[in-house]
Order: C-alpha cells, then structure tokens, then sequence
C-alpha cells in the first residue's frame, strides 16, 4: 500500500529564534517499515517529528505522507493518518479523565458510542492503564501518563506512528508493555528514542540525526555496533550491542 509511504526530501527548519534544527534532511519510509531515530540531545529529533504531522512546516524541501504533499490544505486528512505521541504527554493530555482522553480522538472521527467505549477500553488495558481510566490525567505520575497517551494515539487506528521517545519514565513492566504493543502495530512507524536496546528489539532500520542532518540511515544492528560513528554523533554503544570481553559475542546483535 503505497499510500503509507513517507518522502521526507532536503528539509532544512530554522526556528523564529534562528537556531537552525533540520538542515537538509532526506528519507524515505517504506509502507509497513520501523524505524528508529537517533541523537544526541538537540540533534533536530522532535523537530523532524513536528515536520511530520504538520505541525511545523519546512523552510524548504518537501514532505509527501501517502500520496499527499504534508501543506495546509492536507492537515486534516494528515491528522487521521498520522498519530504522533509526543515527548510531553502534557502536549497531549486536556481532557478531565483519562477515559475522555482517550475517547477524544475515536468520538471526533464519528465512531458509535458503543464502539467507543470498547475501543477505550481495549486500549487502555493494552497499556495497563484501565484502572486510571476516572483519574484527571494531570494528576497522573510520568509514566502513567505516557501509557494513557499511548492508548490515546493507539485509539485512532493510526496508519503512521510517530512517537518521542515512548518509553522514557516507564518501569521496567511499563517499557516491556509498550514494546509488545508497538510490536503488534503492523503499520509504518517512526520511533525517536535515547533507548538504544529498545531500537533492537523494535526497529530493524535506524537513522541517526547529528546536528540536524542524517549522519547514517542504515539496518540498527550495524549501526548500534559502530562505536565510532556513535561517538562521533554524541552517542554511546547500547549495553545489548557490546560485545562480550571473553568471547566477543553481542546478544543485541545476533539475527533474531
Ligand atoms: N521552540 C524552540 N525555539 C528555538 N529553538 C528550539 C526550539 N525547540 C528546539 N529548539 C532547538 O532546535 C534544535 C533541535 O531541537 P529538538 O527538540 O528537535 O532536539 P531533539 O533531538 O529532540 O533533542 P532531545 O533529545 O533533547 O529531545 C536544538 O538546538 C534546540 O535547542
Ligand atoms: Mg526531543
């Protein structure tokens, strides 16, 4: 289904403030693809995910999402296509329960109450946060509130996934649960993320940005391992990825 595609083509993005983010970025995402993004803190990582859903336009280059270039006229047929998870919850959050939060989106797109509260519920259950679903969402730890905002994209049936670094603040059952769950999501995604053993077990291709450009676009389990161009991009080998000092073995890059 070509319509899933993603062509991202010379973006270049200066915020008002004239801090240069994106500096010629190009990539494309095939239909059904995950990848992750990679990059030291202040590499351009939200800021390319911003570009992706409309919610910052380029300074010049081109984006097409499916078969539509991402502009103005395109927004709201991008917002049905695109879920973005952000990397503020609170960006995301605003209703006064969690069960409303996640209701939002389905409700907008006209789906039958029935259908609705089902839909909530299987997604709030899927993060392991059914049990929040009459809690104000405000008053939620980090963690809870990123599974709620999960369930709050997941609930949209999304055909593109974006999300900034999903598992950031999760317990340990938490970050394994959105893993399964990310798993389990067939279409196109783009996962940006610090956690480097979570892109080995989730996303077959990473694209590193480094000062806002694409310093590698290449399999993970080559470019994890390339200890040298990590560290040329402010980045470190991820524990799964270094080879045991006995017998040099790498459990995170061995074929699955
Ligand atoms: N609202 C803003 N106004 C001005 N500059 C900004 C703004 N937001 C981000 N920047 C700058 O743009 C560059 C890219 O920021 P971005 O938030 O995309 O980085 P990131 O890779 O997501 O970093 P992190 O890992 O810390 O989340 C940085 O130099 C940052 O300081
Ligand atoms: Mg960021």
């Amino acid at each position: 289904m070509s319509h899933h595609r993603v062509v991202v083509e010379a973006v270049r993005f200066a915020y008002p403030d004239g801090t240069w983010a994106l500096d010629g970025v190009s990539f494309e995402l095939g239909h059904g693809e995950s990848v992750a993004v990679i990059g030291a803190n202040g590499a351009g990582k939200s800021t390319l995910l911003l570009h992706l859903n409309g919610i910052l336009t380029a300074d010049s280059g081109r984006i097409v999402v499916g078969d539509l270039p991402v502009a103005h006229g395109t927004l709201t047929h991008l917002r049905r296509t695109v879920g973005t998870v952000f990397q503020d919850p609170d960006d995301q959050l605003f209703m006064p329960t969690v069960f409303d939060d996640v209701a939002f989106g389905p409700l907008n797109l006209g789906m039958p109450e029935a259908d609705c509260r089902a839909r909530v519920r299987d997604c709030l259950e899927r993060v392991g946060a059914w049990h929040l679903r009459d809690r104000p969402p405000h008053r939620l730890s980090g963690g809870e509130k990123r599974r709620v905002a999960v369930a709050a994209v997941l609930a949209m049936s999304p055909d593109i996934l974006l999300l900034d670094e999903p598992s950031t603040g999760l317990d340990p059952r938490g970050r394994r649960q959105v893993i399964e769950l990310l798993r389990g999501f067939a279409h196109t995604k783009l996962v940006v993320t610090h956690d480097l053993d979570l892109v080995l077990e989730l996303c077959p291709r990473t694209i590193v940005l480094h000062e806002g450009r694409v310093a590698a676009d290449g399999p993970s389990r080559t470019l994890l391992g390339d200890a040298a161009l990590l560290e040329r991009c402010g980045l470190e080998v991820p524990v799964a990825a270094r080879p045991c000092p006995r017998c040099g073995f790498a459990p995170g890059l061995a074929e699955g």
